[in-house]
């Protein structure tokens, strides 16, 4: 047999692939189908609802259990008077889809890396860096005029009678669209970060 006259095994494969079948009914080929549909949304909707517990994203990464969890356990989003306790996803992770499955895959990879890599292994590299992280976090919830604060804080349900004279004339600015949540309230859920000068300034000033 002359192998050279052979198509390729790519080839072949795609010739199978695109030619009817004729040992498989239709009906069987909707079933693969149908089987192979549902498996993957339940596999996806698993993945997500797996990777989105703060045991997941407060524990699974060294940098995350030994600076990140336990600020995050000291503040009011974490323990409060109502019992309400939002986790990490409810604040960092779109609550729509696609969004949510691009933002999970890319964090996923990007942050896998750089925990690789060791980026914010010590706390003299966390602090270094955070005020970078921050700023991404930040940039987001302007861009998206704090989409994920408003899934559960919503303005128009909020008592002006209960709230202090400050907050109701600062929320007037909210209502008119000069500022978003995120641009007065940082620091809701972990320390407020310094940015780098501040930071040197102390520095030199405990010397
Ligand atoms: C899962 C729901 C949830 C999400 C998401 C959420 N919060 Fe809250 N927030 C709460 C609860 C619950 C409290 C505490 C209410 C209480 O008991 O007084 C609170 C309290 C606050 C307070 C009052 C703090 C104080 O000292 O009294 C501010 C400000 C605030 N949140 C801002 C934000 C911002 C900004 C975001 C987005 C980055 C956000 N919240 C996201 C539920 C949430
Ligand atoms: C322009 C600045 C500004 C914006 C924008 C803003 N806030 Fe506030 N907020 C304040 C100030 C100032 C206070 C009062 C702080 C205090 O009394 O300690 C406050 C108080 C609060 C409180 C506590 C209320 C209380 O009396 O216990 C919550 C909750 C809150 N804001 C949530 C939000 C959310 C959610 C958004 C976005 C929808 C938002 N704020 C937008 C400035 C702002
Ligand atoms: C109530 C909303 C909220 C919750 C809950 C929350 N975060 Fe954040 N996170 C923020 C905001 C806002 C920032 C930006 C910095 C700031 O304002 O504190 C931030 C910043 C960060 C940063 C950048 C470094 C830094 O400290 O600024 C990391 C990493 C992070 N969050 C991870 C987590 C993890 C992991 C959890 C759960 C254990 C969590 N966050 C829970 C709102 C939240």
């Amino acid at each position: 047999m002359n192998e050279t006259n052979r198509p390729g095994l790519v080839r072949r494969l795609l010739r199978a692939l695109f030619s009817p079948s004729a040992r498989w009914s239709v009906f069987a080929l909707l079933l693969v189908g149908l089987v192979v549909g549902a498996g993957s949304v339940i596999g996806t909707q698993v993945a997500v609802a797996v990777s989105g517990t703060d045991e997941f994203c407060g524990t699974t990464c060294h940098s995350h259990e030994k600076f990140v969890y336990p600020e995050h356990k000291l503040s009011l989003h974490y323990a409060n008077r109502t019992g309400v306790r939002p986790a990490c996803v409810d604040c960092h992770v779109p609550h729509s889809y696609p969004a949510e499955l691009i933002v999970k895959a890319r964090a996923g990879a990007t942050d896998a890396y750089a925990e690789l890599r060791g980026t914010i292994a010590t706390q003299a590299k966390f602090d270094h860096e955070r005020w970078r992280l921050a700023n991404i976090v930040w940039d987001e919830m302007r861009a998206n005029n704090s989409a994920n604060c408003r899934t559960c804080h919503n303005p128009a349900a909020m008592d002006a009678m209960k709230q202090s004279e400050d907050a109701v004339s600062q929320h007037k600015k909210f209502a008119a669209g000069k500022a978003t949540c995120i641009d007065c309230h940082t620091g809701v859920a972990h320390k407020n970060p310094e940015p780098p000068k501040e930071i040197e300034k102390a520095a030199q000033a405990s010397k």
